[in-house]
């Protein structure tokens, strides 16, 4: 699994020159215009590095036209890592796991940043997780004060995300992040554990559960996404759903990366 220096070389020079994800730029310009622009902020080698490789996770991946369009979220800033474990240290892989959470900080504590990007890049934040109001309320950080949230209306919005995830583990669509089926098994005797929260014990099939509600908040996202552009739901609503998906997403992979270390 682990990629040599000319490896990567390789894969920039075969598909590098593919667009980025429905941008007006390759993927090759995009990770040197990244790297150039360190460089220029005078980042160490270690940053430059990793801003070259920081998209490297969704040529790996190599998922086909514009993978956000279908609610794909590839995980590209954790997909990567084991590739390129055995060439860099931290200070090259940290800035590439952490790249996709700081856009989401960045885009909530300033929301102008946000609105300057892309179309495909707003759809892939939203399937990223959001403005990651999670972390800002941790860090007690003013989000403009509370709206009213109507909690039947929540509860409403709550069903219809737990409808969809139900729904996902019994037609067997559900994946790992890196695309591999659910043991039958698990997937059986899951029922409603999606609902509650997971125990502490480091084994393989903690580790599966614990894969398996990633999963699970992913189809909710996706259905998150689709209803938030019918209207029916207010958007405080929509936006407290997406907190609690957040919140919960977060804690899974911390869980998840704790026990890969
Ligand atoms: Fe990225
Ligand atoms: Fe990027």
């Amino acid at each position: 699994m682990a990629l040599s220096l000319s490896d990567i070389e390789r894969i920039f020079l075969e598909r590098g020159h593919r667009a980025y994800d429905g941008e007006p730029v390759s993927h090759l310009l995009h990770a040197l215009q990244t790297a150039t622009l360190a460089e220029r902020d005078g980042a160490g080698p270690g940053l430059v590095t990793a801003c070259l490789l920081h998209d490297l996770g969704h040529l790996i991946a190599d998922h086909p036209d514009t993978p956000t369009l279908r609610g794909i979220d590839d995980k590209h800033q954790y997909f990567v890592l084991p590739f390129l474990r055995g060439l860099f240290g931290k200070d090259v892989l940290e800035p590439i796991r952490l790249h996709v959470e700081a856009k989401r900080y960045l885009c909530f504590v300033e929301p102008a940043y946000g609105r300057v990007l892309s179309e495909n890049s707003r759809r892939s934040l939203l399937l990223q997780g959001g403005t990651l109001p999670i972390l800002v309320r941790l860090l007690r950080i003013d989000d403009g004060g509370a709206e009213h949230l109507d909690h039947t209306e929540q509860r409403r919005l709550d069903d219809e995300l737990r409808d969809a995830a139900a729904s996902a583990m019994q037609d067997g669509t559900l994946a790992k992040r890196d695309g591999k089926a659910f043991s039958p098994a698990l997937l059986a005797t899951a029922g409603r554990r999606f609902t509650e929260p997971p125990d502490d014990q480091e084994s393989e099939r903690v580790r599966e559960l614990l894969e398996l509600r990633l999963a699970i908040i992913e189809t909710m996202r996706s259905r998150l996404v689709e209803i938030s552009s019918g209207g029916v739901y207010s958007t405080v609503a929509l936006r407290h759903a997406l907190a609690e998906l957040d919140a919960d997403q977060l804690s899974l992979e911390l869980r998840l990366v704790d026990q890969e270390e």
